[in-house]
């Protein structure tokens, strides 16, 4: 297509859009003229209709979950690259890497083991406990005066306007964790999307997610229609990965002790940097995020899903999004069903072990007898025993609750397909509330057991009863230790 034949095409289109925004005046909204002089000035400036916004959030602190931020502010720079503006760009991050003392390059972050700094200019919207669930949510829906503390910086999003919304960190089945070790649940996610959608303030929206069980946090749970399309890192019942780990990855920067990114995270962003975004549409990314993602069969990978209105927004471009990288301008995307195209299958770890990988490296590289082998070994031994304190509490409980036969069994068992994870989300708060009072906080580990708690939910347990449960097990573990 012609640049020519392009812009007619897209006239052509805004005449369809602006037919249909003469349907809203008539319902009482009449910003027709403004809207039609807004659209053509956006032609002249980015070729596109509207305004594109982008969140991206960092869901994890400390210095072995350094490849979350890393990620988001890898891509920052790349949006920042395709020509989105910082007024657009939300960022929640903890911001505890870049001038961490265990950070060998200070005031710098990589995404790479080749990188270069991807830490320089990125916004500092949300950082600390400023980084939490309710921003999250205020900041989607555009709503300034329900956000606390940090920028102030809201999706303050017009019908004409795309949304893309990034997250990488630490989930469970159903659920995400922020930096602020709150969580945040499946239900009350779709419930914002459902939320935005009713305001009517967006055309299309694109949310990239990374976490383990991510699938979870959409499968049977996103409706068709709001003009959303996700993909996730992982699907309902497995982990997602790190990569560029220490000892993992050729060339690894070993004054590194930790994961630099994570597999899925990478793989759409050297993607869209390799290939030219006005060319790609997001069903092509996916399918070679998948592939990339996979590596090799699914052993050390995990299963890239997309969910939402897969048909309809799958063929639109990465461009419409990303923006347009000028760098990228003369290649165009080739479809390549060969894998040469890829890098090949490289190191990863589980993220769930990816904090005991930093530990142990510290550990093996540290000087003997010094103050910092002591200090990784404790770290070590502290991560592991909070694991085992919690496999075991939560093993107890079931059995206390179902008994010694059928605990084990229930705790596990997986609901078949078009069945959500829980039926009564407020109870699986509750159930995980109780159970963290009583045996302290899940943490990133620990959010591998939302799954049990939903299934105690599910039959009919009461939070009174996991509470005495609770109290049982988690004395007695104690008493042990
Ligand atoms: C949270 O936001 C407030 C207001 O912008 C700011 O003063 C404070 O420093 C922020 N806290 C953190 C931990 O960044
Ligand atoms: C793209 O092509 C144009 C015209 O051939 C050229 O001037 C420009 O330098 C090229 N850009 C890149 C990034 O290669």
């Amino acid at each position: 297509m012609t640049p020519l034949v392009a812009s007619v095409f897209l006239l052509l289109f805004s005449v369809t859009e602006i037919v249909s925004a003469g349907r809203d005046a008539i319902q009482g909204n009449l910003r027709l003229p403004s809207e039609a002089s807004r659209f053509f000035q956006k032609i002249e400036d980015d070729g596109l209709e509207g305004t594109r916004w982008a969140v991206l959030v960092a869901g994890s602190r400390g210095f072995s979950n350094y490849r979350h931020q890393a990620d988001v502010c890898h891509a920052y720079q790349l949006l920042k690259n395709g020509g989105l503006k910082d007024e657009n760009i939300i960022v929640f991050m903890y911001d505890d890497i870049a001038f961490h003392e265990d950070n060998p390059r200070p005031g710098t972050i990589i995404n790479h083991p080749d990188g270069t700094d991807v830490y320089k200019g990125v916004p500092k919207d949300y950082t600390g406990e400023n980084a939490s669930v309710e921003n999250f949510i205020a900041a989607i829906l555009g709503n300034k005066n329900d956000i606390t503390g940090g920028s102030g910086k809201v999706v303050d999003s017009d019908p004409n306007d795309r949304i893309f919304i990034f997250y990488s960190g630490h989930g469970g089945p159903g659920v995400l964790e922020m930096p602020d070790h709150s969580h945040l649940f499946a239900n009350q996610l779709i419930e914002v999307l459902n939320k935005k959608r009713a305001t009517r303030t967006y055309k299309s929206l694109v949310f990239y997610l990374e976490a383990c069980e991510s699938g979870s946090i959409f499968e049977d749970l996103l409706p068709q229609g709001l003009n959303i399309y996700a993909t996730t890192a992982a699907n309902p019942v497995e982990d997602s990965w790190a990569t560029y780990c220490p000892g993992h990855s050729p060339n690894f920067p070993p004054e590194y002790h930790t994961c630099l990114g994570d597999l899925y995270s990478v793989s759409w962003m050297e993607d869209t940097e390799k290939n030219n975004p006005v060319a790609e549409t997001l069903q092509q990314q996916y399918e070679r995020v998948k592939t990339r993602t996979m590596n090799g069969d699914y052993k050390y990978g995990s299963h890239v899903m997309q969910y939402g209105d897969t048909d309809r927004l799958g063929m639109g471009l990465l461009s419409v999004y990303l923006g347009a990288h000028l760098a990228n301008d003369n290649y165009t995307f080739v479809d390549r069903h060969d894998d040469d195209s890829l890098p090949p299958p490289t190191g990863v770890v589980g993220q769930r072990d990816a904090d005991l990988v930093y530990f142990w490296d510290k550990y093996l590289k540290a000087p003997k007898g010094s103050a910092r082998k002591l200090e990784a070994q404790q770290q070590l031994v502290e991560i592991m025993s909070h694991g085992m304190h919690i496999d075991q509490s939560v093993k107890l409980i079931g059995k206390l609750l179902f008994g010694t036969e059928r605990g084990p069994e229930i705790l596990v068992s997986i609901r078949p397909a078009g069945q959500p994870l829980v039926d009564d989300w407020e109870c699986l708060k509750e159930m995980v509330g109780t159970f963290e009072t009583h045996c302290g906080k899940l943490n990133q580990y620990g959010m591998k057991y939302m799954r049990s708690f939903a299934n105690m939910c599910n039959a009919g347990i009461r939070t009174e009863q996991l509470a005495e449960a609770s109290t049982l097990a988690c004395a007695g573990i104690h008493a042990n230790v």
